[in-house]
């Protein structure tokens, strides 16, 4: 079905489908709004029960390069992005190659809440109420060839509206990558917003990943290339600073950063004399991942 012409992507949020349905009874007319995007989910068995932060402190407080390098730039400088049409291209070895609307990319795939603890590499967190698809559904939608090793994204080049990209510090696009099997393990969401609402600008919008029990530099943000393949990928910090960035890049307070400790965090908006607190193994989520690494040195592999 392609909802091209009638629907936008905003809509595609529990928020926006209640308001859907009542433009529907207002006689708004013929959306489709059968599809399962569109069901309100129930809390997902995945989610923390911790506390979210506020929208402030998820909204203002910020690392997104392309719109410059202080933790405010992305707010004050991302609200022109133009995120509506979106297109989202998909190669390499997958079944159903294309240049995708986004509408029609995440088309019948279901929007959930999932409430996550975020670990910044800085040694910062935050708990976020994203909403999303899970990406091993997107994945089997479109097709996953048995050759297909890694899964690699890529980030929107616009300088003309992300003044960020007049620096040369990035090679741009933005790029991140993960293994298959991390790509695939549940956990691993395509976040199109939180708190109900669509994804602020300076949050990724329209669509980002989010790979909790990773340092949050791996959840790239604006994506329009999703490409599957057999070496892996190269990916930004990585190839900026190899000694510091690695691609794993998973939360391990056992293996510090070269400049800075990663045994505990500061957590974003708890106050100033709040302190730190320990930082946990995968974020917390080693039920759910550590197998994954089994047989790893996760001390070479960082
Ligand atoms: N994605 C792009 N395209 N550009 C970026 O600069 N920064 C990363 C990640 N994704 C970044 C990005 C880093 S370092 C972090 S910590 C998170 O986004 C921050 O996400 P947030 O601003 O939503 O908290």
């Amino acid at each position: 079905m392609n909802f091209k012409s009638e629907l936008r992507w905003s809509d595609v949020t529990p928020k926006a489908a209640f308001l859907n349905r009542r433009q529907i009874m207002a006689g708004a007319g013929a959306l489709a709004l059968a599809s399962p995007a569109y069901a309100q989910t129930p809390p997902s068995p995945y989610s923390t029960d911790e506390a979210p932060n506020a929208r402030e402190d998820i909204t203002g407080y910020n690392n997104f390069y392309e719109f410059g390098f202080d933790k405010g730039d992305p707010a004050r400088l991302a609200g022109d992005l133009t995120v509506s049409p979106w297109t989202v291209v998909v190669d390499g070895m997958v079944d159903k190659p294309g240049t995708y609307d986004l509408g029609d990319l995440l088309a019948g795939l279901t929007v959930e809440e999932r409430i996550y603890r975020f670990r910044c590499v800085e040694a910062w967190s935050m708990v976020i109420p994203w909403n999303g698809i899970q990406l091993s559904f997107l994945l089997d939608k479109l097709g996953v060839q048995p050759g297909a090793k890694f899964v690699a994204f890529e980030t929107l080049v616009r300088p003309e509206e992300m003044p960020g990209q007049s620096s040369t510090f990035i090679e741009w696009p933005y790029r991140e990558g993960l293994r298959i099997d991390e790509a695939m393990n549940p956990l691993t969401l395509m976040a199109t917003g939180l708190y109900g609402d669509p994804m602020p600008n300076q949050n990724g919008a329209p669509i980002r990943l989010v790979v909790p029990w990773k340092y949050g530099f791996k959840s790239i943000k604006s994506i329009v290339r999703i490409s599957l393949v057999d070496k892996m990928p190269p990916t930004t910090w990585n190839m900026l600073q190899p000694n510091e960035y690695g691609f794993y890049a998973n939360v391990n307070p056992e293996v510090d950063h070269p400049r800075w400790s990663q045994a505990s965090e500061r957590v974003v908006g708890s106050g100033l004399f709040a302190g730190r607190k320990p930082t946990l193994p995968f974020n917390g989520y080693g039920d759910q991942v550590a197998s994954l690494y089994a047989g790893q040195d996760l001390a070479k592999d960082f």
